[in-house]
């Protein structure tokens, strides 16, 4: 798959890390920014990462914070984004399962590097189970469909 980075100043050395993660398990990332450690504003970031999932340039995105909640609230604006903020190996594999999540947002202030990294794979290896799931996925699509453009 590849997978599209996107941080601001506080997400930026995990996204820097992550890399080689996402290398390891046999994907390929774009790095949409930032590029370095000076202060930033996170809806820059994020809604450029998310615009590349969006249009099917990038086929999942793992998008990096201070807390998460801002690239979260940012990417779930964008049509046709499921981002999931995690901090648990639980809530990683379900985003997958049951979401079909194509974000993954991780907070570097809140989360450690080991705890990322293992959350990254996970989330990464999941696939969406479909069945029930599908219908409740269909209805947020629907209502996108209505409401945004
Ligand atoms: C930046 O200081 C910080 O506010 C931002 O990274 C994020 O945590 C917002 O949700």
């Amino acid at each position: 798959m590849k997978i599209v980075l996107a941080s601001d100043h506080a997400g930026f050395e995990l996204k820097e890390h992550l890399k080689g993660i996402i290398e390891k398990e046999g994907h390929s990332f774009v790095d949409a920014g930032t590029y370095t450690e000076d202060s930033v504003d996170y809806p820059d970031f994020g809604f450029k990462g998310a615009e590349i999932v969006s249009t099917g340039e990038a086929d999942k995105g793992v998008f990096i914070c201070g807390t998460g909640i801002g690239m979260n609230v940012v990417a779930n604006k964008v049509k046709g984004i499921r981002a999931s903020l995690v901090q648990d190996m639980y809530t990683a594999i379900q985003s997958r399962k049951h979401l079909d999540a194509n974000v993954l947002v991780l907070g570097e202030r809140v989360i450690g590097k080991g705890m990322a990294e293992e959350i990254v794979k996970a989330w990464l290896g999941t696939s969406f189970e479909g069945g029930r799931h599908e219908k409740r996925i269909e209805k947020i699509r629907q209502w996108e469909e209505k409401h945004l453009k």
